[in-house]
Parts: C-alpha cells; structure tokens; sequence
C-alpha cells in the first residue's frame, strides 16, 4: 500500500550484453537509478522461456528464465540487490494461458487420451466449422482447428491456448508454480488477464458485431459467473505468503471489484481500466472516441470513489499495452512539459499505489512509423488487418496504429543522448526512429526543471513529506464550474492536500480556494486574479491546508 510502483519492460530498459534486447543485469546495473527516483517496488514484465508471440507473455516454462534475459543466478542476484536496497519485486503471473510450446500443450496435442488434454480446453467441430463464433482479442476466431475433429480455444494469439481452469489438476499444477515463485523470496505478482480464466461453458454462438462475421469473446471469457471460486482458490495460496498481488482487469464493472480487491477479495490492489480506455471502445483501435476532459475526470473519480468503497486501486497513466500518455490524453504537440507535469500530478496524488511505467518519468513520447513492417506487436498487425476490413484505407489504419499501438510504449528507454539512447551499443530489437536530445534520463538528472524532477518530487512528497496524508487520506472530489479543470481532495483528519489541473492550453478561472501553503506547482507562480484562481495552460497545483474544510464554499 505504501509503496511507489515502477513497470519494467525488461526488454527494452537496459542491455549489458550488446545483443539489442535488455536484460536481467540491466535491471541490476539500474537499481541505482530507481533507488534515487524513490521506487519502493518493481513489477518486471515476463521474463521466462517463452518463443516470443506476445513478447513473453507466451510462457513455454514457468520456471526458468530465458537465456536472451539472463540466468536464474542473475534472477536470484536481482532479489538480493533489490532487498539490500528495501525494494520488493513482483512478477509477471500469466495463468490464463501458457505457450504452444509449454510441455503440457505438447503432451495435450500428441496424445487426446492423456492426463494433460483436459489441461486445455479442446472443442469438437461443429459441422466441421469452429464450436463458437467468439473473436479473440488478438483477431480472428478464438478457435484454432487441430485435426478434422478438434478445435482448441485460446482468448490472445493461437499461439496462446488458454488453460482450462475447471481442471482441479491444472490449477493444483499452477499453485504449485506460484508457490515455487514465492519461496524464491519476490513479493508477490502482477496477476495477467485474470478475469479471462472462466468461459461461459454453454459454448453459444453471438450476433456477429464486425465484418468478420464474429462476435467479441469479451461477453464469453471476461468476467464469467463462477470465476469468484477460483479466485478463493487463488486467495488461499497468496495468503499463505502474504504476498502483494496487483490484479489486471480491464473490463470490471464496479458492481464484481468486490472478488477482487477489499476484504473479501483476491488481490492486494487492482488495476482499473474503467479510465484508461477513453480514447476508444471495444479496445478496437480504429473505433475512436471524441472523449471530453469532463468525461475523462467522471472517469477517473468514479474509478476512485468505488475503489475507495471497497479496497485499493492502483493508478497507472502507462503501461506495456498503452500508448505514451502525453499523446493519448493531450491532444496538443507543443503542450511540453508542462502538460506532462500536469499529468504527473494528476495521477501521483490519487487514493492507492501509483505505478510509473519506464520512460514515463522522462515524458517518453509515441513513435510514428511509416510502414506495417515496422511494427513488431501481434495486436499491431491483427488491429491494422481488421481496419482494413472494417473499410478504412492503409493510410488510416497505420495511423490509428501511430496513436494507439502497444509499440509506441515499447522502444527502448534512453539512458543518455547517444547512438540507441545509451540503451544498447546494438541496434535494438525494436525500431528506434530519432534520437533523443532531450528525453533521456542524463539530460534530465542534469536539468532541475526537467519531467524527471518533477516525478522526483512527487515521489518524495509520498514516501516522505506527506507520507500518512497521501497513503492514508481519503478522496474527495472538487466540483466547480469549469469542466477544463480536474480538480481533487486528499484527506486526512484535519489536514487536506488539493490537486488542481488545468487540462487545456488556455487560462482557466476557479474560485479561490484557501490554502496555507503552495506545495507543488509546475508555474513559478500561482495567479489570483479578481479573487479567482487563474491558471496558466496546463498548470497543476498541489495546495496545502492544515485545517481541512469540508466544502468550498465554506
Ligand atoms: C495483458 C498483457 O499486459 C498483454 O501484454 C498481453 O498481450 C495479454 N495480457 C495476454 O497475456
Ligand atoms: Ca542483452
């Protein structure tokens, strides 16, 4: 609850062997850098065996680390450098499906009598057709044809079958993987896809919602009734090592959190996605949303209130999945920093444990590429084919790619302002396109005003400063007449923290709002003018009061 969270993409953070791909001893040889940034626990992305279809999120064997990452020994060095420093580690825990290439898939293909058949979930053909007319996530049907007779189900890539966790064998095999995990001493786990793990088992077919003829599987795989008892299940392991667990579930109403996080709950903490996926529906790339800033802040709040009802969230502006937030929440190109400060203050601040994602204390920005070729995501290429099914031209479908694809956040990270951003003396495994001059760790350390210290402060206000208040502290919304501004409470008995962002270029009025001291702002100074607060383009403000007032008008 208590500490900062930061997202390492292990891939692309930082490479000590000069083959282009980052590593385990990359991470190690950073520490240091995070350590002063004030994170308290890292979450690495997958780094077990995997052949690389989803960039690892395809695990072949749970247990061993792949060689392109490292060794278990520098796994194992990783956990001691990170306790010497009082930080925790959490891992990448993907249980909804493994690789093609897992043993216990191989075994289900060769042999449909045995023990590990029933491990997946295997359909027979429907007239010679797939079971169901569900799509997947990744495009196409969720079906993939073995033999003349079966079909096997996977909700991601075919390369990617889902277990069947009405198996009691398969789950008694996977809790013995996670307490495996545990002993090893990490922390806990970021838990993937887990509300995928219960299929509606009467296999229906849907009313076709693309030209594709198939339906989403999300109405058939997400959030199934029953899924609460291997949730239980899970609980019960995870308890045993008290472990933190954060839950990925893009897709949950409010009215189902509950299961997952609070008293009676699975997780330590959720990820919500109720906010994050303003910018399109469906998660379809190509299906836009105009979302307004008022939209996005009843978005947000309502994600904090409900959460706060029942247990802990964890905020997040990025992630591996996401585009860079600067492009996909500031529709503005000379916004700056400024605007990415004021980002920064909107989501450090929030009830719960913030994560930043790599790069993102450094105002990362999207890549534009100019051919499909130059995309490396699975989800990049089906979402490109599918637009172009869906009837938009090329042009567009690479520019629905340029603003949303899971690449932009996967470059590699710039260390320093050199060749591949001091990231790699090889090219790296993924397209660089420019230099970075600027947004790169070096040149910011160096420069006082830059994003980085700015995260910097922010961190420290919760790990020091306002500790209790920022952990502790309810929120509150603040409502006025000025739907440009998000604005918010933090409170804690009789002291308050009041964050106010002006979302737009424009100067905005509120009404003064009092305040002993100002804690944070990313302006030299606050304006008050005819006794109004006057905000610059893309202000944000931190306002101490010690004694809390329980309305503005007050
Ligand atoms: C969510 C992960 O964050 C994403 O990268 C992955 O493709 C899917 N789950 C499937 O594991
Ligand atoms: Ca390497």
């Amino acid at each position: 609850m208590e500490e900062i969270g930061y997202q390492i993409y292990p891939q692309s953070f930082k490479d000590t062997n000069q083959d282009g791909i980052g590593d385990l001893k990359g991470i190690i040889e950073k520490l240091d850098y995070l350590y002063d940034l004030g994170i308290t626990l890292l979450w690495i992305c997958p780094v077990y065996q995997s052949p690389f279809d989803d960039n690892g999120y395809d695990i072949s064997d749970y247990r061993s680390i792949h060689p392109r990452y490292g060794s278990m020994a520098d796994m194992d060095k990783l956990l001691r450098e990170t306790k010497r420093r009082n930080m925790k580690v959490i891992m990448d825990l993907v249980i909804n499906h493994t690789s093609d290439e897992h043993f216990w898939f191989q075994e289900a293909l060769k042999d449909p009598e045995g023990p590990y058949r029933d491990y997946y979930i295997f359909k027979e053909a429907n007239h010679g057709k797939a079971p169901t007319n569900w799509r997947s996530v990744f495009g196409g049907s969720v079906w993939e044809k073995v033999d003349d007779n079966f079909f096997y189900f996977h909700s991601f890539s075919k390369r990617q079958p889902d277990l069947n966790w009405e198996n009691p064998k398969m789950r008694h095999d996977i809790y013995e993987m996670i307490e495996f995990w545990l002993q090893k001493g990490i922390a806990g786990f970021r838990v993937d896809a887990i509300n995928f793990i219960k299929k509606d088992q009467r296999f229906l077919d849907g009313l076709s919602d693309g030209n594709d003829g198939l339906v989403s599987c999300f109405d058939y795989c997400r959030n199934q009734k029953g899924i609460e008892l291997f949730y239980q299940e899970l609980s019960e392991i995870f308890k045993k090592y008290d472990c933190l667990t954060v839950c990925e579930t893009v897709g949950v109403d409010y009215s189902l959190a509950s299961n997952l996080i609070g008293e009676s709950g699975c997780f330590s903490m959720m990820f919500d996605f109720n906010y994050t996926n303003i910018d399109i529906e469906n998660e379809d790339y190509f299906r836009k949303r105009d979302w307004t800033i008022k939209e996005y802040r009843d978005a947000l709040f309502l994600s904090q209130n409900e959460i706060q009802k029942i247990g802990w969230s964890a905020p997040f502006l990025e992630n591996h999945d996401q585009p860079r937030s600067f492009n996909k929440l500031i529709h503005n190109s000379q916004a700056g920093n400024q605007a990415k400060k004021m980002l920064a203050v909107l989501f450090m601040l929030l009830r719960g444990t913030p994560f930043i994602y790599q790069g993102q204390e450094l105002g990362m920005e999207n890549f534009k590429r100019t051919t499909i070729e130059d995309f490396d995501d699975i989800n990049a290429h089906s979402q490109y084919k599918r637009a172009i099914e869906e009837g938009f031209t090329e042009e567009e479908a690479l520019s629905f790619l340029n603003e949303r694809s899971r690449d932009n956040a996967r470059t590699c990270f710039c260390w320093d302002n050199s060749r591949y951003g001091g990231f790699s003396d090889h090219e790296p495994w993924i397209k660089m396109t420019k230099e970075y001059p600027e947004i790169n760790a070096k040149t910011q350390i160096d420069d006082p005003d830059s994003v980085y210290w700015f995260y910097k402060k922010l961190v420290h206000l919760r790990n020091n400063q306002f500790h209790q208040l920022l952990v502790e502290g309810l929120f509150e919304a603040n409502e006025f007449d000025n739907e440009n501004v998000i604005s918010y409470r933090r409170v804690l008995n009789e002291a308050s923290l009041c964050v106010i962002c002006n979302f737009s270029a424009s100067i905005q009025k509120i009404p003064y709002i009092d305040h002993d001291q100002v804690i944070i702002n990313n302006y030299e100074e606050l304006q008050i003018c005819d006794e109004q607060l006057c905000l610059q383009g893309y202000q944000a403000v931190v306002l101490f009061k010690f004694k809390s007032y329980n309305s503005l008008q007050e």
